[in-house]
C-alpha cells in the first residue's frame, strides 16, 4: 500500500513521476501553486492546456511537465469555499480521487499534492487536511497499483503542522 509522507517546501522543485496543480477551470493559469508551476514549466506547458479545454471542478488532466523536474502535472480544480453546501466536500473530494486515478492509469510511483483549495479557494485548512487523508488513505488501501508514495506539499510551517496533526489523529482513530 502506497505510504503518506509529508513535504515542506516548493512542489514545483521536487523530482517525483507527477506533481498535482490546484488550477481554475480555464487551465490557463494564475496565481498561487497555479501560478509557480506555470512559471517553472515554461511556456510549452500553456501552450499543452490550450488543447485542453479546460476542465470541470472536482475533475482532473493530465499534461507532460516540460521544464519542471518531475514527468508530469495532473491539473485538477478544487471547489470555491461557499460556505460547505454548495457540493465542496464532495468536489474536494473528487479531486483527490481523479488525480489518484490518472497516476494509477499512467503506473506512477510517485505524486505529490499541494493542499488544493486551502488558498485563494479558501477552503477551511482543517477540515480539507481531514479530507484529503481520509481520502487518499481509502484509495490507496482500496486499490492495490504503481503508487508507492504520495507526499502532501506544505508551502508554510502552519500548513505542515496541520497536515502532521491530522496525520495524527487519523492513525489513532
Ligand atoms: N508549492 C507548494 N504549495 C504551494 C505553492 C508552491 N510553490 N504555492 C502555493 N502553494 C500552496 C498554498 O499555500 C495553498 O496552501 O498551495 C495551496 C493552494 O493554494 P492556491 O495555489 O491559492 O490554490 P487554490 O486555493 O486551489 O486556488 C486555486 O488560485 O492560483 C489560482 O489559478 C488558480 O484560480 C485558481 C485558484
Amino acid at each position: 500500500m502506497a505510504k503518506i509522507k509529508l513535504h515542506l517546501g516548493d512542489i514545483t522543485q521536487l523530482n517525483v513521476d507527477a506533481i498535482v496543480n490546484a488550477a481554475n477551470n480555464s487551465l490557463l493559469g494564475g496565481g498561487g501553486v497555479d501560478g509557480a508551476i506555470h512559471r517553472a514549466a515554461g511556456p510549452d506547458l500553456l501552450d499543452f492546456c490550450r488543447t485542453l479545454n479546460g476542465c470541470e471542478t472536482g475533475q482532473a488532466k493530465i499534461t507532460p511537465a516540460f521544464n519542471l523536474p518531475c514527468r508530469y502535472v495532473i491539473h485538477t480544480v478544487g471547489p470555491i469555499w461557499r460556505g460547505g453546501h454548495n457540493d465542496e466536500p464532495e468536489l474536494l473530494q473528487s479531486c483527490y480521487v481523479k488525480c489518484l486515478e490518472l497516476a494509477r492509469k499512467h503506473k506512477l510511483k510517485t505524486l505529490a499534492f499541494p493542499a488544493i483549495s486551502c488558498g485563494i479557494y479558501r477552503y477551511p485548512i482543517t477540515e480539507a487536511a481531514k479530507l484529503c487523508i481520509r481520502t487518499i488513505h481509502e484509495e490507496v488501501s482500496q486499490n492495490s497499483g504503481s503508487l508507492e508514495t504520495v507526499f502532501l506539499v506544505s508551502f508554510d510551517a502552519s500548513m505542515q503542522r496541520i497536515y502532521e496533526q491530522t496525520l495524527v489523529n487519523f492513525t489513532t482513530s
